[in-house]
């Protein structure tokens, strides 16, 4: 006989709900530790392919893999049973074609259990989701500052700055939603353009860098940790200097080592010499 345990995480439908009744907490986990840690206090985890700047030291985003995030997805499922886990398709892995893009993303959700994928594009990718949609997979789409752009883009820069960019934003967005995603990120784009969007669309906007009005917010955890060395970006509060408490216990550890006060099973377990 098998015993399975079920686990009640919140659901992509759920998330929608909350839109105009209660603001989306999201963070992003990349491992179990960390996953585990969160888990309580969200609505939504996003295994984002910012793991590759945060976790590998990369300089952008674009050489991680889809097994390798499907790898990362399933470790933070496994560690989790209370928020939405959401994975982050990455560079190369959906812009291709429709058909590409549903392998790679049944591939990240089957394997790793995940609850849905998000992808970042403009208008031109709404067919796109369109088509995942269609075969059962909830799409988080993100526009603005598009890290899988940067070359593009020419760097990680503010985006809608103009009326007519801010304009071109507010249709990628509308686009998305038409194709069914469930919600929108919307990633540094100014505070009155972001507002905008939240009002227009009958979907939650998830906002990074853009307005406390967005209908949830999300950022990279080790930003709020004091982890990510000296690439924090501005709008990320720290709530944390967890880098500090890694330092002391790694210093505390090393003078063990050094003084011969590191734990043996002779003074742990009272194994007696003979
Ligand atoms: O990769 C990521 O972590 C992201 C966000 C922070 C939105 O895309």
């Amino acid at each position: 006989m098998s015993v399975h345990t079920e686990v009640k995480r919140i659901s992509v439908p759920q998330l929608m709900a909350y839109k105009g009744k209660k603001k989306i907490a999201s963070l992003t986990a990349y491992i179990a530790p960390i996953a585990r840690l969160l888990d309580d206090y969200l609505d939504m985890i996003l295994v984002g392919d910012s793991t590759a700047m945060v976790g590998y030291a990369l300089p952008n985003t674009l050489t991680i893999t889809a097994e390798q995030m499907a790898f990362q997805a399933a470790a933070v499922v496994r560690s989790t049973q209370h928020a939405c886990v959401i994975v982050d398709m990455p560079f190369g892995s959906y812009q291709e074609s429709p058909g590409q893009a549903f392998r790679n993303c049944a591939m990240a959700m089957s394997s790793s259990g995940a609850d849905g994928i998000k992808m970042e594009g403009g208008a031109a990718l709404a067919p796109t989701t369109r088509f995942l949609v269609e075969r059962g997979i909830p799409v988080l789409a993100h526009v603005g500052l598009m890290p899988q752009y940067v070359n593009t883009m020419g760097g990680f820069k503010a985006q809608g700055l103009t009326d007519e960019a801010a304009e071109r934003i507010l249709n990628d967005a509308i686009a998305h939603e038409q194709a069914g995603a469930f919600g929108v990120v919307l990633e540094g784009v100014a505070e009155g353009l972001a507002r905008r969007i939240t009002q227009r669309l009958s979907i939650p906007t998830i906002g990074i860098g853009a307005s406390p009005d967005c209908d949830g917010q999300v950022l990279v955890t080790e930003d709020i940790l004091g982890l990510s060395g000296a690439r924090i970006p501005k709008f990320a509060k720290q709530f944390a200097d967890v880098g500090a408490v890694i330092r002391g216990a790694a210093e505390q550890y090393a003078t063990g080592v050094r003084e011969g006060t590191f734990p043996t099973l002779d003074n742990c377990f009272g194994v007696k010499k003979s």
